[in-house]
């Protein structure tokens, strides 16, 4: 979308939130020549897998730490992010803050999940959340004056597994819940496996829903 909307032209300064093992930052150093890039993620252990998928050459720094307190010097041309915003609950004063270390013309480009994310356990009362969920549509309320939105997307895909257990192994190794199986007694695990069957299963499997959305907003 970055590449569609704004172009492919080189990035003077970039910064990548959240950027965990850096699978956005590959897309982004393949896709963009950016002359500084600036990494962080909550997360300081990060910083050697993040930094080992860079090309060669690529200047770069890591910054670890909430993005919410970061304090990077300088405005960028581009600031990206995938799937984190889902973990920040105000995204008004996020692109408020974000849009404020933007240069004009630079671009926020964002991705998160939807309110259908986990519709299923969120159906069956689970605590597997996340506190913003966002759909595509909502986004252009949260885009601060000084900013447009210049694209959004949403699409929702689902996962199919065997059993309710291998659900929420997925969960867990993904790292998007962590919590979804937490202190969880034997009779409530029974349950909830039971409940996840009769009310969603199908000849293929078990589904989870994915709910993606991304927006993109250039700062005028
Ligand atoms: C689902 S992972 C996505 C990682 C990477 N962007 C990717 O697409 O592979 C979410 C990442 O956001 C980080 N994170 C969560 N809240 C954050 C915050 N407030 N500030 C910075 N990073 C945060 C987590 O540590 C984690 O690495």
């Amino acid at each position: 979308m970055v590449v569609t909307h704004r172009g492919a032209q080189a990035v003077g300064r970039c910064l990548e939130f959240g950027c965990g093992t850096g699978h956005l930052t590959r897309a982004l150093v393949d896709r963009l020549s950016i002359a500084d890039l600036a990494l962080n993620d909550l997360v300081g252990d990060c910083e050697p897998h993040v930094m080992a998928r860079l090309p060669a050459g690529q200047r770069a720094r890591f910054h670890a730490g909430p993005v919410e307190r970061l304090d990077p010097e300088g405005t960028f041309d581009l600031i990206a992010s995938a799937s984190v915003v889902q973990w920040i609950p105000d995204h008004r004063c996020l692109l408020r803050d974000l849009s404020n270390r933007l240069e004009p013309g630079g671009w926020i480009a964002l991705s998160g999940f939807g309110q259908d994310q986990f519709g299923e356990l969120q159906a069956l009362g689970s605590s597997a959340s996340a506190p913003g969920y966002r759909n595509a549509g909502d986004w252009a309320a949260m885009v601060p004056q000084g900013m447009a939105l210049m694209a959004t997307r949403q699409i929702q895909t689902r996962m199919y597994f065997p059993t309710v257990r291998a659900v929420l192994r997925h969960l867990r190794e993904t790292g998007v819940n962590g919590n979804a199986q937490g202190g969880w007694s034997r009779a409530r695990l029974q349950k909830f496996e039971q409940d996840y069957d009769a009310q969603f299963g199908t000849a293929q499997g078990l589904p989870l829903t994915y709910d993606a959305v991304w927006m993109l907003a250039r700062k005028i």
